[in-house]
């Protein structure tokens, strides 16, 4: 198997992770393949801003769950019992949203090209990750912070400017399975 089509058909969402840190070097590695990625009209958009100090990720856990919650609610009708489910996980675990991850990593975008490159390198390093041997996850609640002014300033965030991500980065604590996946949907002409 191509090493490449390997790690993209591996590479899981990990949610659990070893306290042991990720070496600078590898966050290194993984945030220069996300500089690699492809860019519409070579824009780069982006900028990358690695959080792992304990206090500034508490900050961010206070800032982004009563938000996850509020838009959790949103599924509360339609879906009661997937809802219950997920606000007993947030409220048991110590942290449902950044999973206790040695690294946060936020990709930063801004520009009319943002929303279609920056996603391109948070996948560069999600693969990156795993071909490390590291685990990460996408989490969209993560990026739910921009209404904190104290966050806004650790992330040094202008108002012109979107969070794509963040991308959790560490150990993994065990590999999870592969989710279910629709086969592709594909027309040839
Ligand atoms: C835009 C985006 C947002 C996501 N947000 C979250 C999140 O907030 N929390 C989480 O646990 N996983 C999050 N995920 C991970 C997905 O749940 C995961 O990719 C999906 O279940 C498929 O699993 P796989 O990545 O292992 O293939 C997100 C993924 C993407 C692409």
């Amino acid at each position: 198997m191509n090493a490449v089509i390997d790690a993209i058909n591996k590479r899981r969402s990990v949610r659990a992770y070893e306290g042991t840190p990720v070496t600078k070097e590898a966050i290194e590695q993984i945030i220069e393949a996300g500089n690699e990625a492809p860019s519409a009209m070579n824009s780069q958009p982006w900028r990358f801003v690695v959080v792992q100090d304990a206090e500034a990720k508490k900050k961010l856990l206070r800032a982004a769950l009563p938000n996850a919650k509020k838009i959790l609610d949103l599924v509360k009708d339609s879906d009661p019992e997937r809802h219950a489910a997920i606000m007993k996980r947030l409220d048991e675990q110590p942290d449902p949203v950044y999973y206790s991850a040695p690294a946060v990593i936020f990709v930063i975008g801004s520009g009319r090209y943002a929303d279609h490159s920056c996603p391109l390198a948070c996948e560069n390093m999600m693969l990156a990750a795993h071909a490390l041997g590291l685990g990460s996850c996408w989490v969209g609640f993560g990026s739910m912070v921009t209404e904190t002014p104290e966050i806004v300033q650790l992330l040094d965030l202008l108002p012109e400017e979107k969070i794509y991500g963040p991308i959790l980065i560490g150990h993994p604590k065990g590999y999870p399975d592969r989710p279910p996946k629709k086969g592709p949907v594909v027309k040839w002409v």
